[in-house]
């Protein structure tokens, strides 16, 4: 008999996501299956966070359409649905990149994300690892069609550790989540509701549980921010690296972000989707004492530098060998390109001594070499 029960359980569910196929475990969301297959395909996710219980659903970045419900019922569904809270069917096909219905509402949502969001970027230290930034840039507008004011809210403080930039803030409620699943009392939430809600404690309070500062962490935008950094370093200016300590309260696992031998900031790790990464299935939240008290290389244990499994401006910093892709178009031309050539080698504009302001009009090759040049070339004239 309990043979026959799991001849009949379905083993495996087979979903197509932008014409690739891969077979996944029933209860599989479409966004959980979108990042077994990885790349492009995988839409973004604002709010969603693997290991926090009940987050999604809220910012609706992750839409995508089903154009075929699953082998026994083969009719598309009629809306986008959000990947994160919708699970996979067997023979389901998904349109993600390949939608542009999907394309265009995600442009829209970007538009209502950005609403009242500040220009900020410069002066914000999310900056360089924002998911908001990559989500504007892979999917928003140049411009705005708002013409209301925006949100302004009055500062308020979080205590010694976290700084809330409220008009930053998407609401995506992972920060009230973490602080629910994660520490012993939240003391935080969203108070009020519609263009009123904001992130606050009720009555002015410090968050000072010792597990508060993993809202930083989840937070996909730069609305919580570190005390102990803000404003000291651009992230792309920092060099990561993972390090350990034996910590009585957390896993002590995470990432220095150092500045030659400074530790401007201490985080925990992630994975490639921006999540806290997980060690022996627990996941690798850490305490305040390892976030904001242990800056001294000497507190730690280095294990080397960090890889950083996103696109990003931090990776630069990273590269071990850049390898120049083969060039064909001197074979195609039978010359080199002008455009290719080291401007360097060619061109005495470049060289020292050379007063581009004497030149009246643009330092063309036609009137450079004869005269208007402050390195003695005058002469020649
Ligand atoms: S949260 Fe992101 S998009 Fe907003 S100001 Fe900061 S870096 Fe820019
Ligand atoms: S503060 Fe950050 S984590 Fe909290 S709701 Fe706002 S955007 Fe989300
Ligand atoms: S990530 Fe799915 S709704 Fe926000």
């Amino acid at each position: 008999m309990a043979d026959e029960i799991k001849k009949e359980a379905p083993q495996k569910f087979k979903v197509t996501i932008d014409n690739i196929s891969i077979e996944v475990d029933p209860g599989t969301t479409i966004l959980q299956a979108a990042r077994m297959i990885g790349g492009d395909v995988t839409p973004p996710a604002m709010c969603y966070y693997t290991p926090l219980q009940g987050s999604g659903g809220k910012c609706r970045t992750c839409l995508v359409e089903v154009s075929k419900g699953s082998e026994k019922d083969p009719r598309p569904m009629p809306k986008l649905v959000a990947s994160c809270r919708t699970t996979v069917m067997d023979g389901m096909e998904v349109k993600n990149i390949t939608s542009d219905r999907v394309l265009n509402a995600r442009a829209g949502v970007v538009e209502f994300l950005l609403l009242n969001h500040p220009l900020d970027c410069p002066i914000c230290d999310q900056a360089g690892e924002c998911h908001l930034q990559d989500l504007s840039y892979e999917h928003g507008k140049a411009g705005t069609r708002y013409e209301f004011k925006k949100r302004t809210f009055k500062p308020h403080n979080l205590g010694p550790y976290i700084q809330l930039h409220m008009t930053r803030c998407i609401l995506c409620y992972r920060c009230v989540f973490t602080a629910d699943q994660v520490t012993n009392k939240r003391q935080h939430g969203v108070l009020d509701r519609g263009d009123h809600a904001q992130i606050a404690t009720y009555i002015e309070k410090s968050l000072d549980n010792d597990f508060i500062g993993n809202v930083i962490d989840v937070c996909p935008v730069g609305a919580l921010t570190d005390k102990t950094f803000r404003f000291k370093n651009r992230v792309w200016f920092t060099k990561p690296v993972d390090a350990h300590r034996n910590c009585d309260k957390c896993c002590g696992k995470v990432t220095l972000w150092r500045r030659g031998d400074e530790v401007l900031r201490v985080t925990a790790r992630k994975d490639q989707w921006g999540e806290i990464q997980s060690y022996d299935g627990k996941t690798g939240w850490i305490c305040n004492e390892c976030r904001f008290e242990k800056k001294n290389v000497s507190d730690w244990v280095i294990e080397g530098p960090t890889a950083v499994p996103r696109h990003s401006v931090i990776g630069v910093n990273h590269y071990q060998r850049l390898e120049q892709p083969k060039e064909t178009i001197p074979a195609v031309i039978g010359r080199q390109p002008k455009l290719l050539m080291d401007i360097h080698e060619v061109s005495d504009v470049n060289q020292p001594g050379v007063d581009l302001s004497k030149i009246p009009g643009p330092a063309t090759g036609a009137v450079f070499n004869q005269k208007h040049l402050g390195n003695g070339k005058k002469e020649q004239e």
